[in-house]
């Protein structure tokens, strides 16, 4: 534990992680007059945010509604769905449109001048909002980062990585710092996405490895549905310098097809994530190939400016040859338990985006549903954490320093472990491979294995080679990870 420096912070809100739903967190609390304290660990370019490529989906069409994007949200979620939370989501989405709209990103518009909507896997019509073609987390991000660093009432403490919460009289009262830095606050938001990046093969960022998630298990907070991991179908595959680069499934929205070695199509190429997934993964398996073909000539690379540079500069060219692409790890359904406003089982913490798990995404979570998310349930966080009576907020005394629940050790998994996570808890998983996950040195590996062994069936993401079957049993079922790694089973509606 580092020692506590004399730099201390007083806050209403401290919102660890940089990323969209922090962003969007800190300057929805600063709107309600609240003095906000940001730690940003990463460079804005190194936030999984950022390299979003997919946008945000909401019902906005003319032939479009809440039911329908809820429908499909369900039938993606393979009836592991939290409804009350979905309906929250498809809700509350189109006033994030706005909102974000009235704060300055500028979202794709088609020729009226009307919004343009993109079609992505498992939505029945048209839904997802981008700004700039697959450019969408980067615009956000951008124009968010921009409007914080104007804002009085934020202090960012950039390259501050939080170590330990600060938790007493049975709630969270703030964090510290690696550097010692110590904040005191009414609220604490997590805010630092997801784990994929704990796969050696993976779409994410290097940093996504869970540490929010770790740092709130540390500090009593319960995790749900950790097994529950989605692989993106679309990453490319073999091609130096750019393995796991996400081919957006915006492409596919617009007809681009997957091909096995002998050309022809295996799959619908629209269907949800996890059957993609699989059918691409069983048909590697039968062919020995290490990757299929996925043909965009007919697309038009205006349209995905960013998409097509990235391949151009692997020396793939799109408009000419079919594109190497396979399954990797892509995001976390499960992450820290949370309530319809963004509670944490501990108070005064709260956790938003891929860090959290409301339970919206089921065992599948439907494309571009995750950003919409991020910005609907971060200012459901802040309004509710600023309603409550104020606490005190002065920083920890040196006595309450004992009592911080740091971050375990190793925070960051080894070469060893993320190949372990990705042989043994990948798109096909076994009852061996998952035990002998048990052993691995990283805490989060080892309770990812644990879920996994918990849930003996297979759903959505989750693929159990003993139990190739869905258990209708287990239908809203969710594995919760309590303190001292106890596994239980919640049923959420
Ligand atoms: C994509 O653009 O395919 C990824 C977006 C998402 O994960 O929803």
């Amino acid at each position: 534990m580092p020692l506590p420096s004399s730099r201390t912070h007083g806050a209403d809100v401290a919102v660890v992680g940089a990323g969209a739903a922090g962003l969007y967190a800190a300057l929805c609390a600063a709107r309600e007059r609240a003095r906000v304290v940001l730690i940003s660990a990463t460079p804005l370019a190194q936030t999984a945010s950022y390299w979003a490529q997919g946008g945000l989906a909401a019902a906005l069409a003319a032939d479009d509604s809440f039911e329908l994007h809820l429908r499909d949200t369900e039938t993606a979620g393979r009836a592991l769905v939290r409804r009350s939370a979905a309906e929250i989501l498809v809700r509350e989405a189109p006033d994030c449109v706005r909102d974000l709209q009235a704060l300055g990103v500028r979202f794709d518009a088609d020729r009226f001048g009307q919004l343009a909507l993109g079609l992505e896997g498992g939505h029945s019509v048209r839904r997802v909002v981008h700004a700039g073609g697959s450019a969408t987390g980067r615009r956000v991000v951008r124009q968010l980062s921009a409007l914080v660093a104007e804002e009085p009432l934020i202090s960012v403490l950039e390259g501050a990585r939080a170590q330990a919460l600060w938790r007493s009289e049975d709630r969270c009262r703030g964090l510290i710092c690696d550097d010692g830095r110590v904040i005191g606050a009414r609220a604490v938001v997590i805010a630092t996405g997801g784990a994929a990046a704990l796969w050696a093969r993976t779409t994410n960022p290097p940093g996504s490895q869970g540490l929010g998630m770790l740092l709130a298990h540390a500090a009593g907070a319960a995790l749900a549905d950790l097994e529950l991991l989605q692989f993106h179908p679309t990453a490319v595959i073999g091609v130096r310098g750019r393995e796991g680069f996400l081919v957006t499934e915006a492409i596919r929205g617009e007809g681009a097809t997957l091909h096995d070695a002998t050309g022809e199509r295996f799959v619908d190429e629209l269907a949800p994530r996890d059957e993609v997934s699989r059918a691409i993964q069983a048909r590697l398996q039968e062919t020995g190939a290490r990757s299929v073909g996925l043909d965009m000539r007919a697309i038009d690379p205006a349209h995905f400016p960013n998409v097509v540079a990235a391949l151009r500069d692997a020396g793939l060219d799109p408009a000419r040859e079919l594109i190497p692409v396979a399954p990797a790890a892509h995001y976390m359904m499960g992450g820290i338990v949370t309530d319809l406003d963004a509670r944490s089982t501990v108070q005064g913490l709260y956790a938003v985006g891929e860090a959290s798990c409301t339970g919206l995404h089921g065992a599948n979570r439907l494309a571009s549903n995750s950003l919409s998310e991020c910005f609907v349930f971060a200012r459901r966080s802040v309004t509710d954490a600023l309603s409550r009576p104020r606490i005190r907020t002065a920083p920890p005394t040196p006595g309450e320093i004992e009592a911080l629940s740091e971050l375990p050790a190793p925070a960051r998994a080894d070469a060893a472990t993320r190949e372990a996570l990705w042989r043994d808890a990948g798109i096909v998983r076994s009852r061996e491979g998952l035990s002998r996950l048990l052993k691995a040195p990283h805490l989060l590996a080892r309770l990812i294995a644990r879920c996994a062994l918990e849930r003996t069936e297979s759903r959505g993401a989750h693929l159990r080679i003993e139990h190739p079957d869905r258990d209708p049993s287990l239908d809203h079922r969710h594995v919760i990870v309590e303190d001292a790694e106890s596994i239980s089973w919640q049923t959420w509606s």
